[in-house]
């Protein structure tokens, strides 16, 4: 068997894993969430998740996938010690492996969405009026066209393997991504209007904190840290013995979190000079429109009163989207892809082609009964299957492996760790704590 691959650097697995975590859910998802749940509320007990909850799950994933070197599936076959934890590994894998599999074929077509709108302030420049218009409308066509070609890019990249596919598009697209964003802040920002939205954003109203606000942003924070499905798990298993784990893993909460709270500078204080503008921003409750209507309406409603200059903030800003969305799309198909090649006889290129065909297959049964499958598809999996399957990944490394054998491997490429914090703390917080938090947040937010 040819060995396996592996990231080239470092760097290039926290551009990857970064790439993962950094995607809509940042820049579309944790500003708008944080408009329709009370500002600054909702950031604080979101960044409380991501670091207390969302990290230390995010570790368990890369201790697994680095100590078992294979696909979720595997992995967690691997370390069961009996026969019956083994068939559960198992299932819980394949269950992780489906869930990636369905936030894509969803991911996909919101994603063609701004592949779409790119193309159209392209358009726009040249004029190209009757074009534009069928880019911006939502039809069927449009639709399954531009989550293919979405689809196309993604498999592109898989189908080139880690170090020369996945390493090398991260690293390649995470830089430019910060540039386009800190440039279209730095212009929002010397915009009328701007300075009344960092307000609503970054002042906290405490007593909008409730039940559903904090099972928000505890799924918000698992789905931005594309927790529980095994792109973290897969993503470790391509690391070096030599990583040190608790390091990187911070490293990619950091960026994950900051570049989320750097969105909202975006996007809160953009809905605010599109007010000033004349847009619509609150919808019929009063609320501020946070859905894909302030994507596809509010925002471009903005680009357009702004004359030529829209046509490049336009650009840069579905430019900033769509590879904010590919960065993450690539580790969703890496999933069933890796347990494909490692499972079954398959090379890479023809796995990723049989996957990328049934999960195109699956967005496009989404596309035609859009109006009962893309929501419920979307809160299915994000909202309850991602923190359901990140307590049993926390129950895998705190119960089922062995315990001398995990305290091994997160020694791995951390000489002195016993002096760590981490050492100290996080062993028993994946096992004990990090469960208990998160089905109480699970259970509490069903039952009230
Ligand atoms: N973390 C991505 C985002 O914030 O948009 C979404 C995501 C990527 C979810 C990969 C799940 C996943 F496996």
């Amino acid at each position: 068997m040819a060995s396996r691959e592996q990231f080239s650097s470092r760097l290039g697995f926290v551009m990857a894993a970064a790439g993962s975590a950094v995607g809509l859910g940042n820049i579309w998802g944790f500003p708008t969430q944080t408009a329709s749940n009370g500002g600054a509320a909702f950031v604080l007990v979101y960044f409380i998740m991501a670091f207390c909850l969302a990290y230390p799950a995010l570790m368990a994933e890369l201790i697994i996938g680095r100590h078992a070197r294979a696909n979720i599936v595997t992995a967690l076959r691997g370390i069961a010690p009996n026969k019956p934890l083994r068939l559960a590994g198992t299932a819980v894998g394949l269950y992780g492996t489906l869930v990636a599999s369905l936030i894509l074929s969803f991911y996909g077509i919101v994603a063609g969405w701004m592949l779409a709108y790119l193309l159209e302030s392209i358009t726009a420049m040249f004029g190209w009026t009757g074009f534009s218009e069928w880019l911006l409308s939502f039809g069927l066509t449009r639709n399954l066209l531009f989550m293919g070609l979405f689809m196309l890019l993604t498999m592109g990249i898989i189908a080139s393997g880690i170090a020369a596919g996945i390493e090398r598009w991260s690293t390649r697209l995470m830089p430019l991504l910060l540039v386009i964003m800190v440039s279209l802040i730095v212009y929002v920002m010397t915009q009328k209007g701007a300075l009344e939205g960092l307000k609503v954003y970054l002042l906290p109203d405490l007593e909008q904190i409730h039940p559903q606000l904090i099972l928000d942003a505890m799924g918000q924070a698992f789905f931005s840290l594309s927790l529980g499905v095994g792109t973290m798990l897969v993503y470790g298993s391509y690391l070096s013995n030599e990583a040190s784990l608790p390091r990187l893993g911070a490293a990619v909460t950091l960026v994950d979190a900051g570049i989320a709270f750097i969105a909202g500078l975006l996007i809160i204080p953009a809905i605010y000079v599109a007010k000033e503008h004349g847009a619509n921003i609150f919808d019929a409750s009063g609320e501020l429109i946070a859905g894909p209507d302030l994507i596809f309406q509010v925002l471009p409603a903005l680009f357009d009163s702004m004359g030529q200059v829209g046509l490049l903030v336009a650009f840069a800003f579905f430019t900033l989207m769509s590879i904010a969305a590919l960065t993450s799309s690539i580790s969703m198909l890496e999933v069933p892809v890796a347990l494909a090649t490692e499972e079954t006889p398959a090379s890479r290129r023809q796995a990723t082609l049989v996957i990328g065909g049934l999960v195109f297959a699956c967005s496009s049964l989404i596309l035609l009964n859009f109006d009962t499958l893309f929501g419920f598809i979307i809160t299915l999996t994000t909202v309850y299957s991602q923190p359901l399957l990140g307590l049993m990944l926390c129950v895998f490394a705190g119960w089922v492996w062995h315990r001398n054998s995990l305290l091994q491997a997160i020694q791995a490429g951390h000489p002195n760790i016993e002096n760590t914090l981490f050492w100290k703390i996080w062993p028993h917080y994946v096992k004990y704590l990090c469960p208990v938090l998160i089905l109480t947040t699970l259970v509490r937010s069903l039952t009230s």
